[in-house]
């Protein structure tokens, strides 16, 4: 597949077919994100593919402390609630996922029914969980380019025809995720990707998400026209 179709294609994926997806395949597509640049070409990341009962083990997890009301625990600070145009882009994907899925903006059930599907990691055959190591964990070029690389793996997924979604809402209950991963003391959990092969007449895969016109983020300096 051409870069820039992938790249203009590509979407999150939070539905999947109850399809397993191949060992090789996960190893060509982690090989291609691989490739992802890094500062001083330190390549600080780990990844951890999860499927099957610790897979499990970890969906149930995540799910029974968010229903019994156990905050958050992240390893890597988070916003507390995005403000202004960062809101306003919030607000705006989850209005076109929630009428894709034809949730209704008053119905708590099915709004709450689709938080816990991210809890579940969107019940994706696959859960790779994204890991720095626990040295740069305060370096904010180490975050960068654990960002390449979880890029890169959701383009190589979707050049071969997998779909997938970072899913920050996987490892909000990191010690589930710590435990069943059973994941290194020296590395710290970033996020997780739920991948899998795309389930099409799933609703909410079809939205393509708005991006702000070039000119609205960028300036250009020096140029004469
Ligand atoms: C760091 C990060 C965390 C994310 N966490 C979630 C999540 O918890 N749940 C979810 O449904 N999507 C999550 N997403 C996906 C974004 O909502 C999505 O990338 C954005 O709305 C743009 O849509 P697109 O990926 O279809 O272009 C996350 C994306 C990133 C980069």
């Amino acid at each position: 597949m051409e870069l820039e179709s992938a790249m203009r294609e590509r979407r999150s994926i939070r539905g999947f077919l109850d399809k397993a997806v191949s060992r090789e395949t996960l190893e060509e597509i982690i090989a291609l994100a691989n490739r992802a640049p890094s500062s001083m070409n330190t390549q600080p990341w780990h990844l951890h593919v999860m499927t099957g009962d610790p897979l499990e083990a970890v969906r149930n997890g995540n799910a029974e402390r968010m229903l019994a009301g156990i905050p958050p625990v992240r390893e890597i600070s988070a916003h507390a609630a995005y403000e202004g145009p960062h809101r306003e882009r919030q607000i705006e994907i989850a209005v076109q996922l929630f009428e894709a899925m034809g949730i209704e903006r008053h119905d708590q059930e099915m709004r709450q029914d689709w938080v816990m599907r991210g809890f579940r990691q969107f019940d994706a055959p696959v859960s790779i969980v994204v890991c720095l190591d626990k040295s740069l964990v305060n370096d904010t070029i180490g975050h960068f380019d654990l960002g390449a690389l979880t890029y890169g793996l959701t383009l190589a997924a979707w050049s071969k025809g997998l779909g997938c979604v970072i899913n920050g809402q996987g490892i909000m209950q990191s010690p589930v995720v710590r435990e069943n991963a059973k994941i290194p003391d020296d590395q710290v959990i970033m996020t997780c990707v739920a991948m899998g092969w795309p389930d099409d007449t799933f609703k909410a895969n079809s939205v393509v998400s708005r991006r702000r016109p070039v000119d609205n983020l960028t300036r250009f300096i020096g140029f004469n026209d």
